[in-house]
């Protein structure tokens, strides 16, 4: 027996703070980043709490990847005021931190409290960004402060209640970040569509995802007040979310993750450089091949047989990515080949160890990752 079931409301085309004004609620936990408040995108929300005397408790401390100390502070706060609703505005980090949070909210409610001691708060994501897909998927990353170590959690305890999907606050991403976070998006259904975990309805998705990707994201990125494109963007980030929470990723991201890491990548742009070299590796499996050619045609890349219409595809993306100033080559980061060489047992070891690998269309050896990460230098 096989269960398709969606979990969060979408809510679109309407601001954020009209959809809570409507839920009317009664106290308010809020995860943010500092750049946010910067921006004033929290002013409304606060603005509206204060007319109407709700209390609220705003962290905004937040950093890529929230550390364990700062999820057992808003752990804490949620045990003793017990707000009925978490909100999180941000990218992937300010709803990373609101995940952890429910998490273990719901792990302490469940196993050492008595069933009216604390009650779930329902959980908005609202995102700033156009590619996590968080506000939608049941992962999240936590740091262990005192080792370094990243923790992925994955667990339906955490998936949001509700995503509003408010266009205006992403019209403000400046064009790197809309380049890095489109292109993570991209990857996201580039990798689910091909995955060894992917169903009928991931791939619907994905394909969507695609299609309003390559359609979108060099309008976004030329022009950030293109509303329509922002808004297609942002459409296409949740679906691409949607397709990889039920069909996992591949071996791109555990490269991603692992070279980001090393050597301070932004995620998405970490995932452009890895890209069309994961996918020209991945030609070696028929069945892979097989699904570039199908979306390689729904893109109307047509030209004769599915290895011809799988390398356009590819091809497709690096002038996707130079459009997008992208880079293809890690010199192009003022990384040398010395520092990559150096951290490549570093790198093999992480992409054995990365969820994401597990779900990627065939096995992969020590020797594949080597070749994909030295040609990349
Ligand atoms: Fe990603």
């Amino acid at each position: 027996m096989k269960i398709h079931q969606e979990l969060t409301k979408i809510v679109y085309d309407t601001s954020a703070i009209d959809y809570i004004k409507l839920l009317a609620p009664k106290s308010v936990c809020l995860t943010s980043d500092p750049f946010m408040i910067k921006l004033g995108v929290l002013a409304p929300f606060e603005q509206y709490f204060n007319s109407k005397g709700i209390p609220y408790k705003i962290f905004s401390d937040v950093q890529p990847n929230p550390s364990e100390a700062l999820v057992r502070k808003g752990l804490l706060h949620i045990i003793e005021t017990k707000p009925d609703v978490i909100i999180a505005i941000g990218g992937g980090s300010a709803i990373d931190l609101a995940k952890a949070i429910m998490y273990y909210c719901i792990h302490i409610k469940t196993e050492f409290m008595s069933i009216e001691s604390i009650h779930k708060p329902i959980f908005i994501a609202v995102p700033t960004t156009s590619g996590t897909g968080s506000e939608i998927t049941n992962y999240t990353v936590i740091t262990d402060e005192e080792t370094g170590a990243k923790r992925v959690i994955q667990s339906e305890l955490m998936q949001p209640d509700v995503a509003i999907l408010d266009v205006e606050l992403t019209m403000s991403a400046p064009g790197s970040i809309t380049a890095d976070t489109g292109v993570d998006a991209l990857t996201h259904a580039l990798e689910a569509y091909v995955s060894k975990l992917r169903t009928p309805f991931s791939d619907a998705y994905a394909l969507k995802a695609i299609d309003l990707i390559f359609k979108n994201l060099i309008p976004a990125y030329e022009n950030g007040n293109h509303k329509e494109s922002r808004q297609n963007m942002q459409i296409a980030a949740t679906l691409a979310g949607l397709s990889f929470n039920h069909a996992g990723l591949g071996i791109n991201h555990s490269i991603a993750h692992s070279l980001g890491a090393i050597f301070h990548l932004p995620h998405g742009k970490a995932n452009a450089l890895v890209l069309p070299e994961v996918m020209k590796f991945n030609l070696k499996s028929p069945e892979v091949v097989n699904r570039y050619d199908e979306i390689a045609r729904y893109l109307g890349m047509n030209f004769g047989t599915p290895e011809i219409n799988a390398k356009a595809l590819i091809e497709g993306i690096r002038v996707l990515k130079s459009h997008l100033n992208q880079p293809g080559k890690l010199t192009d980061l003022d990384i040398d080949m010395n520092a990559v060489i150096r951290h490549l047992p570093q790198v093999l070891t992480d992409v054995k160890a990365d969820y994401c690998t597990v779900s990627h269309p065939f096995a992969v050896t020590d020797e594949d990752i080597r070749g994909i990460v030295m040609a990349l230098v």
